[in-house]
């Protein structure tokens, strides 16, 4: 069976372009006879159909957090990707997933950590410790055997960008203005990036054919270019063609609504909160981008293209 690339997440933010991208990067390398095994809970969905029509890419129904030893063995697995759930038991799972990766003989890891500036034993933030302990436990000894880099991605501009969308496509439908909320600070520029670039970078480092050279490196992901919520208010007057009444900037009060609709610790949820911080403080700029990065797949998307296709969606 030819050595196989497994894609975990791909059908979410990031996954998605690490299986579009791959073949055509495999192509003339010594990897171009890899399979490449994209995996999905639910193979019905339209993301995973979308994937499934991709050439040289095989869609396969199974929960990566449930993939033990024998089944990586029995696929062949010798490169993994994966980009991991938020969830408080994030550690637990993914952390097994890996453990699992490296018995099982996988050479190479790319996975999808967090803001750099929050990955800390100390963050008053749950979900940024986790990726610190995952990198940690990486970093030991007992996983030498196991190459891996860790992308540290600032905000996901899609995601960030959601409800100023919505903003934008109500006011089309109704010619009425609710109010726009960000969680960016109004006037600190911050460089969100598009996680299709995320995982293009992703993609870039699995088709590598030395992987000694990125073994672990922890590498920071921005954007091409920074912003702040002023600007973002600007190309939402654009759209609108009038000035906005009502904006909220720094606005979390959706992490309130989370943490009452979760069945998980309260004090857990609400620690989200403490996330955007250090974006609010300046650390999360688009000139944190690591060198190696620019030089392998320089992330592109600006924010303004990202809105107009949400807008467009
Ligand atoms: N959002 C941000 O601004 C941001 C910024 C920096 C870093 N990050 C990091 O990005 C990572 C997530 O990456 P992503 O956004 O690319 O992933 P994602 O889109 O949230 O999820 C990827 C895929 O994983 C599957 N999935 C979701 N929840 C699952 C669960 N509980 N168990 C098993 N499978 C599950 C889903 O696929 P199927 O339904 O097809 O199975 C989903 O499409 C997180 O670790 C986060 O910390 C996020």
């Amino acid at each position: 069976m030819a050595p196989t690339i497994l894609i975990a997440g791909a059908t979410g933010n990031t996954g998605r372009s690490v299986v579009e991208k791959l073949p055509e990067l495999l192509k003339g390398t010594n990897m171009s006879s890899y399979r490449i095994l994209a995996l999905t809970r639910s193979a019905n969905s339209a993301a995973a159909k979308a994937l499934a029509k991709l050439p040289g890419v095989e869609v396969v129904e199974q929960n990566w957090v449930e993939i033990d030893e024998q089944w990586l063995r029995k696929h062949g697995v010798n490169r993994v990707f994966v980009a991991s759930h938020n969830l408080p038991n994030a550690f637990a799972e993914e952390g097994q997933f890996l453990v699992n990766a490296m018995r099982a003989g996988v050479k190479y890891l790319v996975r999808i950590s967090t803001t750099a500036a929050n990955v800390s034993p100390a963050i008053p933030v749950y979900y940024p410790r986790t990726h610190w302990a995952i990198e940690q436990m990486l970093s030991q000894p007992e996983f030498k055997s196991m190459h891996w880099s860790s992308l540290q991605p600032n905000g996901f501009s899609s995601m960030f960008l959601a409800p100023t969308a919505a903003f934008i496509k109500e006011f089309k439908k109704t010619g009425k203005q609710g109010s726009v909320s960000m969680i960016i600070d109004a006037t600190t520029p911050t460089g969100l990036i598009d996680p299709y670039d995320v995982g293009v970078v992703a993609a870039h480092l699995l088709a590598a054919e030395q992987s000694a050279p990125h073994d672990q490196k922890r590498y920071v992901l921005s954007g091409p270019e920074n912003v702040t919520g002023e600007e973002v208010v600007k190309l939402v007057e654009q759209y609108i063609g009038e000035p906005v009444k009502d904006v909220r900037y720094k606005d979390l009060s959706f992490i309130d609504d989370m943490a009452n609709n979760s069945s998980e610790s309260k004090n857990v949820m609400l620690s989200i909160k403490g996330a955007p911080i250090t974006s609010w403080e300046g650390k999360a700029k688009a000139e944190t981008t690591s060198k190696e990065i620019l030089e392998l797949y320089a992330p592109k998307r600006t924010v303004a293209e990202v809105l107009k296709d949400l807008v467009e969606a």
